[in-house]
């Protein structure tokens, strides 16, 4: 039986996306902007079958959101039931952005599968669907979401800037309160989300100009405080919204000590309680050595900028 299989990488936005549009197709209220990871990566495998079934990490789900995609996929497109079976090499739904590489190693996946014949333009569209930031990872390299067509676009190539990311994993745990809940709860319940709204442009161009011209102090200073405003978005959410914990909080001194000592890195931290170190090739060893000591890390993962989703042999 025909199987045809896909390989998408998580990514980490640097302007953020927290706040959906109140308009069908699940839209971003907020221009977003990130790179797409190596190293970290999301297999999935989709055959025919009797009825639709999802296997994540051997163990059969029930995902209500990937069933409730699928549904509307199959309003405009004529797809048989599916066997998909997904593999993530990273803990999932953590804030590591499984749900990003997931939905967009899914749609390249059925697209190639069922001949949809789509361009990556058209899957980003239908992965950002099932989760807006699944949209960026159809891209590698530097990828930005914005209005009015909210289908990703190729910022610049991985090989226009070599960063590298290490990502400081504090738990392994799925999250208590996922993206999609919280940046609803955040939207109706924070005095400062209007702020945040009309904030987000500015961040978006001045992140993007940094990336043009690959300055990494603007970019550092620009993408940590787009990081701490979204945090504290949810922090005055009603009931708050806390992803951090004390080992995030001691990543973040660590980054801040590194940079007092000179070294080209700032953090990102997103719907969980892991740590993104982004820093400069140059200073990649000894940050990842700094995570590695500091109290309340489980593990370190250094990670290249990565490519888009893309078919590989089953
Ligand atoms: C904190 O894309 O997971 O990672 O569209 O509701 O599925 P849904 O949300 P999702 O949210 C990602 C939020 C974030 C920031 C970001 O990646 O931009």
């Amino acid at each position: 039986m025909a199987v045809t299989t896909a390989v998408a990488h998580p990514n980490v936005a640097l302007v953020k996306y927290w706040g959906k549009q109140d308009k069908a197709g699940n839209l971003p209220a907020t221009p977003n902007l990130s790179i797409t990871l190596s190293t970290l990566s999301t297999q999935t495998s989709v055959r025919e079958s009797a009825h639709d079934q999802l296997v994540l990490n051997d163990h059969e789900q029930q995902d209500l959101k990937v069933a409730a995609w699928l549904r509307q996929l199959r309003e405009s497109y004529d797809i048989p039931p599916l066997h998909i079976e997904t593999n993530n090499n990273f803990p999932t739904g953590a804030g590591l952005a499984s749900s990003a590489s997931g939905f967009a190693a899914l749609i390249t996946a059925i697209n190639e599968h069922c001949a949809l014949g789509h361009n990556p333009a058209l899957c980003s569209d239908l992965a950002r669907r099932g989760s807006a930031s699944a949209a960026r990872s159809i891209y590698g390299g530097f990828v930005a979401l914005v209005p009015p067509q909210w289908q990703a676009q190729k910022l610049a190539p991985a090989e226009h800037w070599p960063l590298r990311v290490v990502v400081a994993v504090t738990s392994h745990l799925p999250k208590a309160v996922g993206s999609t809940e919280g940046m609803q709860r955040s939207r109706d319940t924070s005095a400062y989300y209007p702020a945040w709204v009309s904030g987000s442009g500015q961040d978006f161009e001045a992140a993007a100009s940094a990336i043009e011209a690959r300055n990494f102090q603007r970019l550092a200073e620009v993408s940590e405080l787009n990081c701490l405003k979204m945090h504290s978005l949810m922090l005055t959410s009603v009931p708050t919204l806390s992803y951090w914990t004390p080992a995030t909080l001691a990543c973040m001194e660590t980054v801040r000590e590194l940079r007092r000592q000179g070294e080209g890195v700032f953090f990102s931290i997103d719907a969980g309680p892991q740590v993104k170190a982004i820093c400069l090739p140059e200073s990649q060893l000894q940050v990842a050595e700094q995570l590695r000591e500091t109290p309340g890390v489980v593990e370190v993962i250094s990670c290249e900028l990565g490519e888009g989703a893309r078919i590989v042999p089953s």
